[in-house]
């Protein structure tokens, strides 16, 4: 068995599905290659992420990845959300086998979409924080 232990918990329960429907920012991102979808709701107060919640059509990764990001991110501010990186979410699973490691990242630019997402719509520069990549794209994956 190459996932650990966190892996496959977050997989099998995995914590926060759901939307978050007067979100602050939300954040759709998809990996071309294999397909995979993942949707980030942040409710931000002042600057404290209060909840976040996702929907990911993927991967089994991806599930467990997108589920230990929302965890990682509630409770966080701004500052210190901006931070969380595929690395952060990878290590608080206990690791990734190689190949899946791409899962994670999709996890890392959901929560930085929503992120940007947030910032554009309150008109706000978030310090550090880039724009998603092909943000475009993603979103005519979702709406293909
Ligand atoms: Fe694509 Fe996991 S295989 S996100």
């Amino acid at each position: 068995m190459q996932y650990s232990e966190k892996v496959m918990d977050h997989f099998m329960n995995p914590r926060n599905v759901g939307e978050i429907e007067d979100a602050s920012g939300v954040g759709t991102v998809g990996n071309a290659k294999c397909g995979d979808i993942m949707k980030v709701y942040l409710k931000i107060d002042g600057d404290i992420v209060k909840d976040a919640k996702f929907k990911t059509f993927g991967c089994g990764a991806a599930v467990a990845t997108s589920s230990m990001a929302t965890e990682l991110i509630i409770g966080k501010t701004i500052e210190e959300a901006i931070k969380i990186t595929n690395k952060s979410v990878m290590e608080a699973l206990d690791g990734l086998p190689p190949v899946k490691v791409h899962c994670s990242c999709l996890a890392e630019e959901a929560l930085q979409a929503a992120l940007w997402d947030y910032a554009q719509k309150n008109n706000i520069t978030i310090e550090g924080l880039e724009p998603p990549k092909d943000s475009d794209h993603h979103h005519h994956i979702i709406e293909e």
